[in-house]
């Protein structure tokens, strides 16, 4: 199993932190965010790992993990992405690495209380917050709770279980990236190529125990991530 962090895009809901550095590199508490990336990949046991970003402070992340021993990565390459065009973009630059093998890919602004060591295809989180629901990927059931659909940034959210930044995935998602259009943000998005497992019959979920947060989300968001990490720290302390 192969690991893909993905730590591009232009972090526009955190300007003007963003402005100055990549999202994934600003502090949740006394690390930078994508250390938690890795050690969530690295303790599920992969630990060979291709990061993929872009922009100007691309090169700050060699700097921040070298050949990524130190991170228990036996194995780290990087990828650039040229433009922010989206999560399923950024993912196909990733494809001769993982070649055949299966891959588990990670948006690197998803911090996890919990292991994320089980594979299945998506990680669902319940959440109870409408206005939370509105700003990610949303799943909708049938009658037998099984996904019909997963809405991305629904106006009216279909249940109350989101789509966590975690996906595994087989060799047929390098067939699937190449089909895919733009959405109306411009971008590829990883809702469309889940959506096409859900089509085949091919997607298992699973729902996420614990604390879970997206970090890029909003300011919000952010601190509500460095609130939980270092409220859980100092309960490690005493
Ligand atoms: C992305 C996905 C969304 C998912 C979220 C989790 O959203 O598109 O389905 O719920 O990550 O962090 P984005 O962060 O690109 O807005």
């Amino acid at each position: 199993m192969k690991g893909v962090i993905l730590a591009g895009g232009t972090g526009s809901r955190l300007h003007p932190l963003t402005r100055i550095t990549n999202k994934h590199l600003l502090p949740i508490y006394d690390r930078p965010m994508i250390n938690y990336a890795i050690e969530s990949l690295v303790g599920a046991g992969v630990d060979e790992i291709m990061l993929v970003t872009g922009g100007t402070h691309a090169g700050e992340f060699l700097r921040l993990l070298g050949n990524g021993h130190e991170f228990g990565i036996e194995r780290l390459l990087y990828a650039y992405q040229d433009k922010a065009g989206g999560i399923a973009e950024a993912l196909g630059l990733a494809e001769k690495f993982v070649a055949q093998d299966r891959c588990v890919v990670l948006l690197a602004d998803n911090i996890f209380e919990r292991s994320i060591k089980p594979c299945v295809e998506a990680f669902l989180t319940k959440e109870s917050d409408p206005e939370h629901l509105r700003h990610l990927g949303v799943a909708q059931f049938d009658g037998n709770r099984k996904i019909e659909r997963i809405i991305e940034k629904p106006a009216d959210p279909p249940s109350q279980f989101a789509v966590t930044g975690v996906y595994f995935y087989d060799e047929t998602v390098w067939k699937v990236l190449p089909e895919l259009k733009p959405s109306g943000r411009g971008e590829l998005e990883i809702t469309d190529v889940n959506n096409w497992y859900l089509d085949q019959g091919l997607m298992e979920y699973d729902v996420l125990e614990g604390f879970w947060g997206d970090a890029g989300e909003s300011i919000q968001a952010y601190y509500s991530v460095n609130d939980f990490v270092r409220s859980r720290a100092a309960s490690q302390e005493q």
